[in-house]
């Protein structure tokens, strides 16, 4: 019976899954491949980094239980004949449903505004004042009519323009690495920009959705600041790494950047000024878990009985 360890993937319904498919299921909290028994064909994985680890002799593949797949070593990996899975589209509506929460409470200032009214704690009878105070300071501006700008066209941003369409934006796309009409069930309403320099330069706000790589490392700097409208708002749920922070601390200095929405805090991030820093949550519901725990359960078990490498 081949061997399958797995990092935190919590829903039982999901192990049962996993078990059910004849593997015999190892559930690990942390990584160390030290016997025999722990020697296993593959690995399910969802954030533990694997890159300082030693394979067993028996790993044959490792799926990623998410996106992107920079915990892993695939280079290694694929020197090795180590076959390498993720789970595109898994968590697609989970991140989704957060780039738009977000977006939206962004824009009426509502993080701010609830933080603030916190503070009224004590103050007892003065609060409705101070409230009328607060409900000046928090204006907030209606998405309705504004441009997002959506930065990659696959799975998240394919649905995140889609249902921006909905709530009444106006939505350019642009994708480095796919044809823009082979995107995922994208709206036709989508308006296809023909240069990543026109959807930075028509935006109100900008949600990026592409794989962290040398050529989108640090796409958000300098010179790609200065040709965005001021004032824009930038939503990154993919990776850090795609902004460049000390350009990005500028220009939120100086304004040009009027709000940095991340999923990837760093001590750098937090202090930034206009920057709403959330603990990598973008993916994180029960049910992208489960659904990323099983798809990638599944494609190891395809794997491991017929050899199929098909990412799906
Ligand atoms: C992903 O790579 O799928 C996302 O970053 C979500 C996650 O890993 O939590």
């Amino acid at each position: 019976m081949s061997t399958l360890l797995v990092d935190k993937v919590k829903t039982i319904k999901t192990l049962n899954n996993i078990a059910d498919s004849g593997l015999n299921v190892f559930k690990k909290d942390t990584f160390t491949i030290d016997n025999d028994s722990e020697n296993p064909d593959a690995i399910v994985v969802r954030s533990f980094n694997m890159h300082s680890l030693d394979f067993g002799s028996n790993l044959k593949a490792i799926a990623r239980a998410g996106a992107g797949v920079n915990n892993i070593p695939v280079e290694k990996c694929t020197e090795q004949g180590i076959v390498v899975f993720n789970t595109p589209g898994a968590n697609a509506n989970a991140v989704k449903e957060m780039v738009l929460t977000t977006l939206m409470a962004s824009s009426r200032n509502l993080f701010d505004g609830v933080a603030w009214t916190k503070t009224l704690e004590g103050e007892g009878e003065q609060i409705p004042k101070l409230v009328e105070a607060g409900k000046k300071q928090f204006v907030g501006k209606e998405i309705k009519g504004k441009t997002l700008g959506v930065i990659g066209l696959g799975a998240i941003g394919a649905l995140v323009a889609n249902d921006a369409l909905d709530l009444d934006m106006d939505v350019i796309g642009f994708d480095p690495f796919i044809s823009v009409d082979t995107a995922w069930n994208l709206s036709r309403n989508v308006q296809r920009a023909m240069t990543i320099e026109e959807l930075f330069a028509n935006s109100d706000y900008i949600t990026v959705h592409v794989p962290l790589t040398d050529e989108t490392k640090g796409m958000f700097n300098q010179g790609t600041f200065s040709i965005m409208k001021q004032g824009v708002q930038i939503l990154n749920f993919s990776r850090g790494e795609l902004v460049h922070e000390t350009d990005m601390e500028a220009a939120l200095e100086n304004g040009k950047v009027g709000r940095y929405i991340t999923d990837f805090p760093n001590e750098n991030v937090i202090k930034m000024k206009n920057t709403i820093s959330i603990p990598h949550l973008g993916a994180s519901t029960q049910e992208s878990e489960e659904n990323c725990a099983i798809m990638a359960a599944r494609q190891v078990k395809d794997f491991l009985e017929t050899g199929n490498i098909k990412n799906s």
